[in-house]
């Protein structure tokens, strides 16, 4: 409980002063200017994190941003893996997050083990590994990707190389489908976009035939053929902030839409549906474990931080910093 938390510099304070005057967001701050911190967000976070965070963001920009960050702590709301990214190529800084049980269910489809014997089936393919990934998995890999630059990159694969593609099956599927080029796919999925339902998005889009269906490449194929945009969060978000169109059903996690509704006031957004076609399935179980709360806890107690092996976090780097070289430059 909040309250029962004692302030580092206030430790007199009575439970009833402190549940009555403590406002979280601006111990936050104070703490942020204490710790030299930065605070970075991922665009699935509750609405207020993402208004106190410093920067907002999809996976390959929140590590571009760790990666350059002067700052002596990041804090990072997300979940787990884009903390330890941050830590991997940002070692020499303090990296502390809300909670630590935001995992990820398609980093839990990919046990390091099981990843390896599976990589010793194919000697001459080139591993491409999601981000959404163990720091063991990507100290295996070859190339990390996140879904916004994994196209681009399996461009510059050359022809005649064959690809294994981890763990986030439809992603490898849809890339595979786009490049003309052939992949082995590990049978991961992410629990939160698998649910989205063809069946129900048609009937939410005869009611609504203005909207346009726009989806993340982690949905199912049959969603993904009925998008007229399939792009990462950062991506969807610059679609409906570009398009003349008002409204839009979203194959997303519905965090986004806060971005979303405050670059366009104008426009409405329809979260897509279930099989039961009334889910509340837009919604990722990991990232919303993450509160404003837990994050003043996290900055209080510098707990819980990521701490890797070295020898592990070199090894990850290295298939890292092979995804940033060969990236698209940042949109401006
Ligand atoms: P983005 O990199 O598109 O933000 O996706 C992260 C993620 O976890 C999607 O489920
Ligand atoms: Fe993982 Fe899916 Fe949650 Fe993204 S939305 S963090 S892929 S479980």
């Amino acid at each position: 409980m909040l309250n029962t938390v004692i302030l580092p510099d206030e430790e007199s304070r009575s439970e009833e002063n402190f549940a009555l005057d403590f406002n979280v967001e601006e111990e936050i701050l104070r703490l942020k200017k204490d710790l030299n911190a930065v605070i970075l967000a991922h665009y699935y976070q509750e609405d207020d994190i993402q208004d106190i965070a410093d920067f907002v963001g999809d996976s390959l920009d929140l590590s571009r941003k760790a990666a350059a960050t002067k700052a002596d702590v990041i804090v990072f709301s997300g979940v787990k893996f884009m903390a330890e990214t941050a830590k991997i190529l940002s070692p020499g800084k303090t990296v502390i997050f809300p909670d630590e049980k935001a995992g990820c269910s398609l980093e839990d489809s990919c046990p390091p083990d099981k990843f390896k014997a599976w990589r010793a089936q194919y000697p001459d393919h080139i591993s491409l590994t999601y981000i959404n990934s163990s720091a063991e998995v990507k100290a295996l890999t070859d190339i990390v990707v996140t879904s916004s630059n994994a196209e681009y990159i399996v461009n510059q694969i050359p022809q005649d190389k064959g690809i294994l593609f981890a763990p986030d099956k439809y992603l490898g599927g849809y890339l595979a489908k786009k490049t003309g080029r052939n992949m082995v796919l590990w049978p991961g999925t992410c629990i939160v976009h698998e649910q989205f339902s063809a069946k129900e998005i048609t009937k939410l889009m005869v009611q609504h035939p203005e909207a346009a269906f726009i989806a993340h490449p982690e949905c199912p194929p049959d969603v993904l053929d009925m998008a007229e945009h399939v792009g990462s969060t950062s991506s969807l978000l610059k679609y409906v902030t570009d398009s003349p169109i008002k409204k839009f059903i979203v194959g997303t996690e519905q965090g986004i839409f806060h971005q979303m509704r405050k670059a366009n006031p104008d426009k409405e957004f329809i979260a897509a549906p279930g099989a039961d076609g009334n889910c509340n399935c837009a919604n990722c179980p990991f990232m919303k474990l993450n509160t404003l709360e837990k994050i003043y806890l996290c900055m209080v107690n510098k707990a819980p931080r990521i701490e890797m092996d070295a020898n592990l976090m070199d090894r990850a780097r290295h298939s890292l910093e092979k995804m940033l070289a060969m990236s698209p430059p940042p949109a401006k």
